[in-house]
């Protein structure tokens, strides 16, 4: 790859987080958001202010926001190599007849329209060699009772990037949906409140396996992390 130029959604924390400091370190330029920019400040903070780093806080659900955001990143790298959908929320975990309405628009709003946002601006600025990552969840593939708009909204992202693949096989982007599984983050304690974290995997793990499978032959689909 000649430029190695990347965005990633929901950088700040978790899993993002780990993503963007995994490739800061393999050389790439990085723009990231999340919607915080305290919290962007920080991360550029602890990071020791690196200069190939981006931040800008960006509402995935916003249009305005997302256009916003994808242009200061194009003023700033020209184009990307490597787009990373990453940000998602968890909503509630109850039952489908308890789900409270606002929230499930919230969950679908940010995990599925940012999604197609942030990929639809990005796109005139990708070419052939180039790589969209969808974070997926097992949820998205098999029936998660009480994941109510989280399911839905994986399943959502999970088709998206199948079809997306099609479309852009000609064009020589390659689409991957990645389920990093039970991964130490807060989404994780969020949803799993009694769990002790230090049972699971830290998200390096997660942004180590990213890279794996980008710089690996492996064609367009839908995979699974493993060790
Ligand atoms: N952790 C797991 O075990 C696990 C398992 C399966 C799948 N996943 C998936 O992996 C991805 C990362 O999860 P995580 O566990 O690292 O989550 P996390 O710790 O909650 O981090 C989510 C990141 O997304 C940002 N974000 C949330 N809503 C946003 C919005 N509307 N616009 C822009 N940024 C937003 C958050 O920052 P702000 O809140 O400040 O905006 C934060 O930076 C998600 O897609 C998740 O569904 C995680």
């Amino acid at each position: 790859m000649k430029s190695k130029r990347a965005i990633i959604t929901g950088g700040s924390r978790g899993i993002g987080r780990a993503i963007v400091e995994r490739l800061l370190r393999d050389g790439w330029q990085v723009c990231t958001c999340s919607r915080k920019e305290e919290d962007l400040k920080k991360l550029w903070e602890d990071l020791r202010k690196p200069e190939n780093l981006l931040t800008k806080a960006c509402h995935v659900e916003d249009k305005q926001s997302v256009k916003g955001f994808v242009n200061f990143c194009m003023e700033n790298m020209g184009g990307v190599e490597l787009l990373v959908n990453n940000a998602s929320i968890l909503g509630e975990r109850v039952s489908v007849m308890d789900y409270p309405e606002d929230i499930w628009d919230e969950v679908i709003r940010i995990n599925v329209n940012g999604v197609f946002y942030v990929t639809k601006y990005c796109l005139p600025y990708m070419g052939n060699g180039s790589f969209i990552v969808n974070m997926s969840s097992g949820a998205g593939k098999r029936p998660a009772p009480y994941w109510g708009a989280y399911a839905v909204s994986k399943f959502a992202v999970e088709g998206f990037s199948l079809l997306l693949a099609e479309e852009l096989r000609d064009k020589g982007i390659r689409v991957y949906a990645l389920n990093p599984g039970a991964t130490r983050t807060q989404m994780r304690a969020k949803a799993y409140p009694f769990e002790d974290p230090m049972t699971l995997k830290p998200p390096e793990k997660v942004a180590e396996f990213l890279l794996r499978l980008i710089n690996s032959k492996l064609p367009s689909g839908s995979y699974d992390y493993i060790d």
